[in-house]
């Protein structure tokens, strides 16, 4: 297994797991605090206005959904894509278990597009000039992508964030070592782009699941 970039992304992991039970009790709190909805917050002095004009106040000035999601997503790369990823789904007050669960969705959904796209040049050797022995390794390490992602949706049904945390940062080992095929063959990625994004998704949810750890 490839150790350069790699071992960046799993260096502060391997650090935080010496303090994990330290900060499980503040994490909990941590989650809770941010499923709490943003209108909660500046309660209206009570002795100044009446009923009438609280109640009008929420009225005129909902809490931007968005809000609660830019924060979970403030430590991403991407912060306006993890954003623009997961705020389609989200209905009413921000779940942030659910909000994980969409941005893993949504790397699943660009694990199972690559997936597809090697299946496809493995299939027909003779359509392009692509590594067949990297477009191998490759179809490999998505295959365990596709593990991975269904392993960590099973340990954050059961609540595990920070389990889920550690175990997810797997699906950018597996594709760093997927584009290392390519580039130690010498030939182009076929699907650069696309491997480009499910970095970039995948980044998203570790940056949640970091942000949920309590980190
Ligand atoms: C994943 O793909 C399915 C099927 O195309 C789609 O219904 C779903 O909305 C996608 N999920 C996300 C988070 O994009
Ligand atoms: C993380 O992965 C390891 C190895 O596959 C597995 O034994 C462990 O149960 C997983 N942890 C969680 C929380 O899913």
């Amino acid at each position: 297994m490839e150790l350069n970039k790699s071992i960046l992304l799993l260096l502060p992991l391997m650090c935080c797991s010496l303090i994990s039970g330290i900060h499980a009790v503040p994490s909990l709190r941590l989650i809770n605090t941010i499923s709490e909805p943003p209108s909660a917050a500046p309660a209206p002095a009570p002795s100044s206005i009446d009923a009438t004009a609280t109640v009008a106040n929420v009225v005129v000035t909902p809490s931007p959904p968005s809000a609660g999601l830019e924060e979970l997503c403030k430590d991403a790369d991407e912060p306006t894509l993890c954003v623009d990823t997961i705020a389609p789904f989200i209905k009413g007050a921000l779940d942030p278990v659910v909000a994980v669960k969409v941005g893993m969705a949504a790397t699943m959904n660009m694990t199972m597009k690559v997936s597809d796209t090697i299946k496809t040049l493995m299939a027909s050797p003779g359509n392009g000039d692509y590594d067949q022995q990297a477009l191998e390794i490759c179809a490999d390490q998505y295959s365990s992508i596709v593990d991975t992602i269904n392993d960590c949706f099973e340990s954050i049904r059961q609540n595990d964030i920070y389990g889920t945390w550690i175990n997810f940062s797997s699906v950018l080992s597996y594709q760093q070592a997927c584009e290392d095929s390519f580039r130690e063959g010498g030939s182009p990625i076929p699907f650069k782009d696309d491997s480009k994004t499910l970095f970039l998704l995948g980044g998203n949810c570790l940056a949640i699941l970091m942000h949920l750890s309590g980190y």
